[in-house]
């Protein structure tokens, strides 16, 4: 049978292939139907395809709970893999691959069905997705032009570019891409966030506010990670335009808790709890509302990236016994992997959590000494250019409390030279002339603060609450 792309599919049931599609458009559109993929298993138990999308459902909890379902599918799959057409036994190749942790092997057969069979979406942003997480943009950027002209019509495929383009710094052909497909169809959050990307980094932040706030509506049936993770970006530029109750109140209304046992939303909560604290707002009882979620993240050590905000977290709700478990796990696990991951676990995973927990209690000089060596390959360990911000905002808090400022001026001075719009970069820059005694360069900086600040619309000015 074909499915509404006119792949085959080795199945005779009709509701197996409408589950098919139903997962597809789930997963490029961010919907929350993905699960109707089990109903097609259940229909036809022996069809490859439906069994692969089902281990890839578990597999997308990124949590040690939901490996032993997707070994269950994949196990199905394998049993049933005679039947099977090519395209079904490569994208099982690719599955298995990063059940087993073998990144390499997942993409390289993501890339194979790309080039074989470009209208499979859905496999070559699943390519997309490991790539990301190996922190290889090129890759990503380079899988989604392979399919982007037998995809024309697709408003995902576009999305999917614009992203990969995003994160190679191509900002005027991402954003080009980005509003093409946000014009094209008025469901795709994926192509709505590149565009978010694109000016957060270009500082344009009253077009940003406008955009998201314009575009928010649409992102109501999206699953829990787009939900949140577009209003995640719409904070972001609150706290770049110093509206950090405006943050806050996102925080509140769409960031946590919307599925407070997901991977991905623990982590834009984290995240975003650390940033408001860094911008000197009392985020309140918030770390101990999100501390017990993470109980069960200290064995996880599914995705590095992942692990060190959890550990942040609950070093940060002052969860210390589950904390310096998990940085033990993250040790062991960094002896213990295999391949190219083990290297990043080791040499970026481990370092950066131990300075994080330091920055977590305040040990201000240890964090610091400890970010700096390891954030120029931070990088590998996945994760987009605004969410690894994280860190080295950690490591400019670090320096400013280790009195560091001389250090700490530099980073800022770098930072505004990338973006010259965000008037706290500004107000700290400023604060570390004056501590430093450079009065004369302190006042100047200020001035400048002053008028990057009066140059933003404020939000509530439009309407915006
Ligand atoms: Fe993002």
């Amino acid at each position: 049978m074909l499915d509404s792309q006119g792949l085959e599919v080795s199945t005779d049931s009709a509701q197996t292939i409408a589950t098919i599609d139903r997962f597809g458009e789930a997963f490029l559109g961010y919907t929350q139907d993905a699960p109707a993929i089990l109903e097609g298993i259940e229909a036809d138990p022996d069809s490859v395809l439906a069994r692969t999308l089902g281990a890839a459902l578990f597999l997308f909890g990124e949590a040690r709970q939901g490996r032993a379902e997707a070994r269950a599918h994949l196990d199905a799959a394998a049993a049933g893999s005679r039947r099977a057409n090519e395209r079904e036994r490569r994208l099982l190749d690719a599955v298995e691959a990063w059940f087993v942790g073998d990144y390499e092997t997942s993409v390289t057969a993501h890339e194979d069905i790309a080039a074989r069979w470009p209208t499979d979406l859905v496999s070559a942003k699943l390519g997309q997705y490991h790539a990301f997480n190996r922190g290889d943009s090129q890759r990503m950027a380079r899988l989604a032009l392979s399919v982007l002209a037998a995809n024309n019509e697709r408003a995902y495929a576009h999305g999917m570019a614009a992203f990969g383009f995003e994160q190679t710094h191509e900002l005027v052909r991402a954003e080009a891409e980005g509003r093409l497909a946000s014009q094209m169809s008025d469901h795709e959050p994926w192509a709505n966030h590149a565009v978010a990307h694109c000016l957060d980094a270009g500082g344009r932040l009253d077009e940003a506010v406008e955009w998201m706030h314009g575009l928010a509506p649409t992102w109501e049936g999206c699953n829990s990670f787009m939900y949140t993770h577009n209003w995640w970006h719409t904070a972001l530029f609150h706290l770049d335009r110093d509206e950090t109750a405006v943050g806050l109140a996102i925080y509140d209304e769409h960031l946590w808790p919307i599925v407070p046992e997901y991977s991905q939303d623990q982590i834009g909560a984290i995240s975003m709890l650390a940033r408001l604290e860094m911008r000197g707002v009392d985020v309140g009882d918030r770390w101990q509302a999100v501390a017990p979620y993470l109980e069960v993240r200290v064995d996880d050590q599914v995705e590095p990236f992942l692990d060190l905000h959890y550990l942040y977290g609950l070093a940060r709700s002052g969860q210390d016994v589950l904390a310096d478990r998990l940085l033990g796990n993250i040790e062991t696990h960094a002896r213990s992997a295999t391949g190219f991951v083990r290297v990043d676990w080791a040499e970026v995973a481990l370092p950066a959590a131990k300075a994080m927990v330091a920055h977590a209690r305040g040990q201000w000089d240890v964090a610091a000494a400890g970010l700096a060596p390891v954030l120029p390959e931070i990088y590998r360990i996945g994760g987009s250019h605004a969410q690894r911000d994280l860190f080295e905002l950690l490591w400019l808090d670090a320096m400013y409390r280790a009195q560091e400022y001389s250090s700490a001026s530099a980073l800022l001075e770098d930072r505004i030279r990338v973006r010259t719009s965000i008037p706290w970069h500004h107000q700290m820059l400023a604060d570390c002339l004056a501590k430093q005694g450079e009065t004369g360069r302190a006042e100047v900086t200020l001035v400048a603060a002053r008028d990057r600040a009066a140059a933003l619309t404020p939000w509530a000015a439009e309407g915006g609450s």
